[in-house]
């Protein structure tokens, strides 16, 4: 059997074993999944046993690994490149790792589910730490009239738009002087974690404004509360981005799609 574990710290809430687990008995593949907490300096040390010895083909990575792993890969995909971080490992035939990020391909994929156009929009993204670096590459192919970036620390916003700007338009801002409405507004910050919300005016919220949180609970967010509460044609939550980026990952695995639809019904109804 082929083995395949997510590695973090903490883990213990993670939903990628259900996830895979899922999507093999969908497709018939024989592999185990395992959750593995790492202590927070063994990393690299783990992740080498897992590959040499523990009959591991492919790891996901999550918080705080996700430098960890750039550094131990042999070689990038172009995304995990310009991500600077890697959600997923590979073994190749020769020996060597292979590191990729699907986290941007999951949100594309869960925005697509949802039926959210993307060429010729106006998009803005919230934050510009390591979930708005990883998720900007898939965006910027999508072919956005325009992708705003603002965050509260703006010298990171300018640091993103410029070392993304030879793929697509890009442009950073400050909270304030942001001017709406867009089509799309994506939060990528973590305010959520601490139910705080990024300064924004209405303004930027339209009867066809879609809104997106890299963020999910059994509760609407407070970015999608306070959204919906202003008339948003839509508000998601990050549920499918989870799930998208498992199956972009099991699709760089096993080179097959799972159906990511019966999935993330699953997951809901564990949640309630
Ligand atoms: P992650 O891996 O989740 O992106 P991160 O790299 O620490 O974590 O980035 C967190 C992001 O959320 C940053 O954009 C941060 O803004 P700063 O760059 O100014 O720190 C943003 N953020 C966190 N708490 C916030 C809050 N209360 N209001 C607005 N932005 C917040």
């Amino acid at each position: 059997t082929d083995r395949y574990a997510v590695v973090g710290n903490p883990i213990g809430h993670s939903k990628s074993p259900a996830i895979h687990t899922a999507f093999a008995a969908q497709t018939g593949e024989d592999i185990l999944y395992t959750a593995l907490l790492l202590p927070l300096d063994g990393f690299e040390h783990q992740a080498r046993l897992f590959f040499e010895h523990g009959g591991g083909c492919g790891l996901n990575i999550t918080v705080p690994f996700k430098e960890d792993a750039y550094r131990l890969a042999d070689d990038y995909t172009d995304r995990a490149k310009r991500a600077g971080a890697v959600n997923t490992l590979k073994k190749r035939p020769d020996g060597s790792l292979l590191g990729d990020n699907t986290d941007g391909a999951g949100l594309v994929l869960d925005l697509k589910r949802h039926s959210v156009p993307l060429a010729n929009r106006r998009i803005l993204l919230l934050g510009a730490g390591g979930a708005a670096r990883g998720v900007l590459q898939p965006l910027l192919e999508e072919m956005p009239a325009e992708l705003v970036i603002a965050n509260r620390t703006q010298s990171k916003a300018e640091q993103l738009a410029a070392d993304f700007s030879d793929l697509g338009a890009i442009r950073a801002s400050t909270f304030a002087d942001l001017s709406g409405p867009f089509d799309l507004i994506i939060n990528g910050t973590s305010a959520s974690l601490g139910g705080d919300l990024p300064p924004l005016a209405d303004t930027l919220v339209a009867a066809n404004t879609v809104t997106y949180d890299m963020m999910y609970g059994a509760q609407p967010t407070v970015f999608n509360a306070w959204t919906s509460a202003l008339g948003a044609a839509q508000t998601i939550d990050g549920l499918g981005m989870l799930v998208g980026q498992a199956a972009e990952s099991f699709y760089v695995w096993r080179g097959k799609r799972p159906d990511v639809a019966n999935v993330i019904t699953m997951l809901k109804q564990d949640r309630r």
